[in-house]
């Protein structure tokens, strides 16, 4: 624990340049945790970004090899008053969720605390001779920004990181009694817009009335992408969503769902939505669009009577199978160019992208993970669809051919990108005490005992 505490004083922040050397330090204490564990031919490997961090263990040639994925950069941690604590200065505390405790810090749970589990289960089980498989670990310091140069480093490397299966902790448990193995995420869309009215700032009072606003015009296109029903306008948006069976939807809809209790931790009187779908259904299996930033005109102290030049938002899209970012790019390009009155320019950028992905659940591995959580937890874990992105996951599938095990440990209520993220104690120690299980189980069934 005093390990991790150390990890979450360092503010490994992807997204902005100016804390690169955090970053860097992140993967050298990362890799030097790596070296102490026991792990082989550890380094930390340079990337046109932040670099990677990979070590290895070979125990057995004739062993399945697993790939341990996770990150070690986090989140911008503003806005930083809306803290109790500082985000890079962790404390331990009870919650009424967590009893036991929980660590407060950006990247508790996403994702340092959880790719830790996973360091200190491979040191366990080394230390006791009871790693029945091989082991390559690969720590990338750019997933909060889009894996920019991972994918182009797994195409050069592929013998490298040659695997039989991807084990990765960067997801939610449904809730500490109630296991959950995570079997798709969604995939991404994401933009930028940039809406000019007139060619500078203007008096208000002296155009006002005459001149169309920016803001507003951006307001109202925003409000137009979607309808009455909570469906996105954008034509052929829906073209590609894979429609889920009544099976599936019934499955997902078994899993513990508790709607006063999610409004209340969240403060809102009702939940909203796509028509005909249920909370669960509109993260796990529809697609969304939320606006995740909105600035133009005078934000400062009191009161400036301005009728600004430019507005801006950014826009981003979750998609589902089998949607493709650059399917959407276009669609929503042309869309939103085509609802622009005469009165302003617009300007769409994409910024990045990833795609969706679903993980088989007849599968060794899965079962394996399975086995793991029923051992530790006492009863059989359910699958989940997550409604969050881990862009890699559908990359790993394509270019190194291998499936992943979403077993994730965190809490949906755990604030992650958020102020005050955390992590329970009781989840870290969970997750340790799971993973070599995933092994044993893993070996075992890979052997066909
Ligand atoms: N660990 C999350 C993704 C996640 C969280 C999946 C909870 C399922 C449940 C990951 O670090 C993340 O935040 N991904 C980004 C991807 C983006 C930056 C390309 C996301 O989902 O916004
Ligand atoms: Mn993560
Ligand atoms: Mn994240």
């Amino acid at each position: 624990m005093d390990e991790l505490l150390d990890l979450l004083r360092i503010p490994s922040i992807s997204a902005d340049p100016r804390y690169a050397e955090q970053v860097r330090k992140m993967a050298e204490a990362t890799a030097e945790h790596l070296r102490r564990a026991g792990a082989d031919n550890v380094a930390v490997i340079e990337t046109e970004g932040h670099p990677i961090v990979y070590g290895e263990k070979y125990v057995d040639p004739s062993a399945p090899t697993v790939l341990v994925y996770g990150h070690y950069d986090v989140q911008p941690p503003d806005p930083l008053d809306l803290w109790d604590s500082p985000p890079f200065e962790p404390v331990v505390k009870p919650t009424e969720i967590h009893p036991q405790g929980a660590v407060f810090a950006r990247g508790a749970c996403d994702d340092k605390g959880q790719f830790f589990m996973h360091l200190k289960a491979f040191e366990a089980m080394l230390r006791s001779n009871a790693l029945p498989c091989n082991v390559k670990f690969m720590i990338e310091g750019e997933e909060e920004i889009g894996s920019k140069h991972l994918e182009h480093f797994c195409r050069q490397h592929r013998e490298q990181l040659a695997c039989d299966v991807v084990l990765i902790s960067d997801t939610s448990l449904i809730d500490n009694e109630t296991p959950s193995l995570t079997v798709g995420l969604r995939g991404l869309a994401y933009f930028e817009v940039e809406v000019t009215g007139p060619n500078r700032d203007l008096h208000s009072g002296v155009y006002g009335g005459a001149v169309a606003n920016p803001i507003q015009v951006l307001c109202r296109m925003i409000a137009s992408l979607h309808d009455g029903d909570g469906r996105i306008t954008i034509p052929h948006f829906y073209d590609e969503v894979e429609e889920v069976s009544d099976e599936e939807r019934r499955l997902l809809n078994a899993a513990p769902f508790d709607e006063e209790g999610y409004c209340r931790d969240l403060g809102i009187r009702a939940t909203w939505g796509e028509k005909s779908y249920t909370p669960l259904e509109r993260t796990g299996i529809r697609p969304s669009l939320d606006v995740n930033g909105i600035w133009g005109g005078y934000t400062g102290e009191g009161a400036k009577t301005v009728l600004p030049s430019k507005a801006y938002a950014k826009i981003s899209m979750r998609l589902v199978p089998h949607q493709k970012p650059e399917s959407v790019e276009p669609l929503f390009q042309e869309y939103f160019q085509s609802i622009a009155p005469p009165h302003v320019h617009v300007n769409v950028r994409a910024l990045h992208g990833g795609y969706p992905v679903v993980v088989p659940t007849d599968s060794l591995e899965y079962r394996a993970a399975e086995r793991a959580l029923e051992s530790t937890f006492g009863k059989k874990p359910l699958p989940q669809r997550g409604g969050g992105s881990i862009p890699i996951v559908a990359m790993f599938q394509q270019v190194l051919g291998v499936h992943s095990v979403l077993m994730g440990f965190g809490l949906d209520s755990d604030n992650i990108h958020s102020p005050n993220e955390h992590y329970g104690l009781f989840n870290f120690y969970k997750g340790i005490e799971t993973i070599p299980y995933f092994y044993h189980f893993y070996a075992e069934l890979k052997s066909g005992r």
